[in-house]
């Protein structure tokens, strides 16, 4: 059966940057307590009302170009997110309209944070059954259009941000080597964003910021390691390879005590691990993608270096992929 490589990578950050200390002027917090407990010290922020899928064509268009590959070539295009521009049509009907993918299906999926590995699962999947030849998987998010400003505990983790590969079918030993996707729905109440067809906003509602990010962080906190620890660790008996293979592990940059709790269990070093939540935040499905370009175009990751990817989001869904790039 066909299976597929990356051929380009791109992402893309809004240019207003959001720092702690600007946070400070904002809510009941202070520059140590945010980078103590989460890592995070700047993240980027899009003006109120602009575009999410520019943002995303921005990263789709420097992966068409390092792929090597016209957008008409586009057979599918998936997106990740769970803050489009739109509640419909489907961001990737936007964002095909925008790159001028004119011969590809497209459509977008809901996993939160985990929406880039589901994307890429399901590109993998549908490559294989479908012979799709070139595939676009695109996360994007502006969780900032959903952030309670005023409430401490979230607003000052998210940042906005979008990513992109190419795919194609492996002409070498370079390519996914394996996706888990999971979920449950039980712990859907840890994470959540109400608005929706079964909220009728009222004045009262506006007011009180109801339509935003609500969380359980400590709670999310446990879930997230034990289940991008299980995920990973399924990825690499899928690939038939254990943690002492990898070059690299991109995990979902939420918080850094999440990704130094994920790299102990897998007693990899830390020069091994590639952190940039420092400067983007939790920028959800986004996130992994992003750092995945940056790690290319900065010549960290380089072509043969197998990698396993892990993240965790509101869902509660869960994954994990091993990549030889
Ligand atoms: N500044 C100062 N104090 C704060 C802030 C803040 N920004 N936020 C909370 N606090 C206070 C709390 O009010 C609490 O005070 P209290 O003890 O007087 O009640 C105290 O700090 C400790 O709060 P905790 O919530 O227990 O702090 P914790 O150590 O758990 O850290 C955090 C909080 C950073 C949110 C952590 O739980 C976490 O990272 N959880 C995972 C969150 C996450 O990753 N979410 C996204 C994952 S999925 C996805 O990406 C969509």
């Amino acid at each position: 059966m066909q299976t597929c490589q990356i051929l380009g990578s791109g992402h893309a950050v809004p240019h207003r940057i959001l720092t702690n200390a600007d946070l400070e002027q904002m809510v009941d917090t202070n520059d140590e307590w945010i980078v103590e407990r989460s890592g995070i010290r700047q993240r980027h922020i899009a003006e109120p009302g602009s575009s999410l899928s520019d943002l995303a064509a921005d990263a789709v268009n420097q992966a068409l170009e390092s792929a090597q590959t016209a957008a008409q070539d586009i057979d599918l295009i998936i997106v990740g997110t769970v803050s489009a521009d739109m509640k419909f049509p489907a961001m990737a009907c936007l964002l095909q309209e925008k790159i001028g993918a004119d011969k590809a299906a497209a459509f977008d999926i809901s996993a939160a944070c985990s929406g880039f590995l589901y994307g890429l699962h399901l590109a993998k999947s549908l490559m294989q059954t479908c012979a799709y030849q070139r595939v676009l998987v695109v996360a994007a998010e502006m969780l900032s259009s959903m952030i309670n400003w005023e409430d401490r505990n979230t607003c000052v983790l998210f940042g906005d941000g979008a990513g992109a590969v190419v795919l194609g079918p492996s002409t070498d030993e370079r390519g996914i080597l394996s996706t888990t996707i999971h979920s449950d729905g039980r712990h859907s109440d840890l994470l959540y964003n109400p608005a929706g067809s079964q909220l009728v906003l009222s004045a009262e509602d506006l007011k009180n910021n109801v339509a935003t990010i609500h969380m359980q962080g400590r709670e999310v906190f446990r879930h997230a390691v034990s289940s991008m620890t299980r995920a990973l660790n399924e990825a690499l008996e899928q690939a038939g390879l254990s943690a002492a293979d990898l070059d690299f592990v991109i995990p979902h940059q939420a918080n850094i005590r999440i990704i130094e709790a994920i790299a102990k269990r897998f007693k990899v070093p830390t020069e091994k691990i590639i952190i940039n939540v420092d400067r983007f935040g939790n920028t959800s499905a986004a996130s992994i993608p992003i750092a995945l370009d940056e790690a290319i175009r900065n010549g960290t990751i380089k072509k043969g270096d197998v990698v396993g990817f892990t993240t965790f989001g509101a869902g509660l869904t869960w994954a994990a992929s091993v990549i030889r790039i």
